[in-house]
């Protein structure tokens, strides 16, 4: 089963299956019987995960028991997976409701848990719902899109006190634990400031102008829906929240305009049955995309293969931020969802040296003798031209004030986006199990969330007022001050 999304990279420790030392946490056995009832909510790509972990290696500590969705074509599908999964020799039959009857579905099937995997701006309902009829949560990213959706959130978490459990899987990859180890270290000294440069490519950077994320009252902008991921990562590193956030950008590469203005002529309005064009998306080229989405288009419309020089998209795809903390620190960011190539360079400077992230999760997108785009250029009998330049790999290299520089040995992670989600999913199931605190301080909650998100919904504000926005301005709810220690 694919655990992200089937258009971004591969990363070299995706292929891992023995993690480093410390990587993954200690639990202790199961009790017998003690599974907790889970229910999915959105059975779309991401929900595959989820779906996996439960039906295989999480089973003994939790049981699905319901789907949620308005489209029953996804349910059929993810129905007929977990059947397969468990040998009952046809669909698994679970109980499935409307995304009306969340209450009903939580009473009726005793739901322990909801596991929420639905479009970003529908999460603030769904989370604040299941939390009030008696669930905790399980929250994909980002927590919610907009200041309203953060105050209703709050207000449920705070009145029912249930737990919410935010998948920031980007934490549980080794690298970025790594380049938390040493800024907690104090090797480098107090941090004075990080720039973040983040690049999608023109296969996993496109896949953002295709569907509901386009639309900044669906997603938030890949500024709330994708670098919350990265602020996350930040706020962590750091152990603080943002004061005052700064941005600039737009939409300069995709859309119908900037595609017009580049001389690029008509073209269809979707990707499936294209040929020869490296933007298109061909829904009939992956089976499980096939069904998940070009099957399931009868019952509800949605497109997942529109054009990326297509009208109506309504977020950015160049983004940078500066970000003040309220520690003193000064973050610059940016995103950029073009690049020839993609990856991550981080550089943490303090008053006792330098820490530097860089990761390449593909070093370059190839085309081939179709024109279409090759997802892993690795596995083409020639190759590509890229790979003794750019090669696939991470590297933390550390260096303090009079000395030379020194590599610091990452360890091995084990599955997706660079070793993180198979540890996020066992803390996601088994963290009551722990058998001692987690060093890291991984597992993440809905404060973490919103702080995360805040620096997304300020940069919104930023980028139609033109001037920088105070976090406190936002009054999302709650106090975001970290916990000491
Ligand atoms: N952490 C990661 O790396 C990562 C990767 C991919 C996606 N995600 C997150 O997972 C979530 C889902 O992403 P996806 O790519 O699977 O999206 P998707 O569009 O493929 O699937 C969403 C599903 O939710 C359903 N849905 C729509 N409205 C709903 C509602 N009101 N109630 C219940 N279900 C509803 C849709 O029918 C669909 O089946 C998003 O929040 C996304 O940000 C996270």
């Amino acid at each position: 089963m694919s655990d992200q999304n089937p258009t971004a990279p591969r990363p070299a420790s995706h292929r891992g299956t023995v993690a480093g030392a410390g990587v993954v946490p200690d639990f202790a056995p199961a009790p017998p019987g003690g599974q907790r009832r889970f229910a999915v909510i959105g059975t779309g790509h991401r929900a595959g995960m989820y779906v996996a972990a439960i039906t295989g290696e999480h089973a003994d500590v939790a049981t699905l028991v319901a789907w949620l969705d308005p489209n029953p074509g996804r349910m059929d599908y993810y129905d007929a997976e977990v059947g397969a999964a468990l040998g009952l020799g046809g669909p698994a039959g679970l109980p499935r409701y409307a995304p009306d009857d969340l209450e009903r579905m939580i009473a009726e099937q005793r739901v322990d848990a909801v596991v929420v995997t639905a479009p970003d701006h529908a999460h603030a309902d769904l989370v604040s719902r299941a939390l009030e009829s008696g669930a905790d949560v399980v929250v994909e990213k980002p927590l919610t899109t907009t200041r309203e959706g953060c105050r209703r959130i709050t207000g449920a978490v705070e009145a029912t006190g249930r737990d919410l459990t935010m998948t920031f899987n980007y934490r549980y990859a080794p690298r970025n634990s790594s380049l938390r180890e040493v800024i907690a270290s104090g090797e480098i000294g107090e941090v004075t400031s990080v720039h973040f440069e983040w690049a999608l490519d023109t296969v996993h950077g496109a896949d953002y102008f295709r569907r509901w994320h386009r639309e900044k009252e669906s997603s938030g902008g890949l500024v709330v829906h994708k670098s919350s991921h990265h602020f996350d990562l930040v706020n962590w590193w750091l152990g603080d929240v943002a004061e005052r956030v700064y941005a600039s950008g737009g939409l300069k590469f995709y859309g119908d305009k900037n595609a017009g203005a580049r001389g690029l002529g008509e073209r269809p309005a979707r990707g499936t049955g294209v040929v020869g064009d490296p933007f298109a998306l061909d829904l009939n080229d992956d089976p499980r995309l096939r069904a998940l989405y070009l099957d399931s288009e009868r019952h509800d419309g949605y497109l997942r293969d529109q054009d990326v020089f297509g009208p109506g998209i309504t977020i950015e795809d160049n983004l940078a931020l500066v970000v003040d903390y309220r520690g003193g620190a000064v973050l610059t960011y940016s995103l950029n969802a073009h690049s020839p190539w993609e990856g991550y360079r981080v550089s943490v400077n303090g008053t006792a040296g330098r820490a530097e992230l860089q990761v390449v999760e593909r070093g370059a997108v190839t085309l081939d003798e179709n024109g279409k785009a090759v997802l892993d250029p690795s596995a083409t009998p020639e190759g590509f031209a890229g790979h003794a330049l750019r090669p696939e790999g991470e590297r933390l290299i550390v260096q303090r004030h009079w000395e030379q520089p020194r590599e610091h040995r990452i360890p091995a992670g084990i599955g997706g986006h660079g070793g993180g989600d198979a540890i996020l999913l066992k803390d996601v199931f088994r963290r009551h199990l722990r058998t001692g605190p987690d060093p890291l301080g991984r597992a993440a909650g809905y404060l973490d969330g919103l702080r995360a998100v805040a620096v997304g919904i300020a940069a919104n504000r930023s980028l139609v007022t033109g001037g920088p926005v105070l976090v406190d301005d936002l009054e999302l709810g709650a106090d975001l001050t970290p916990a000491a220690g």
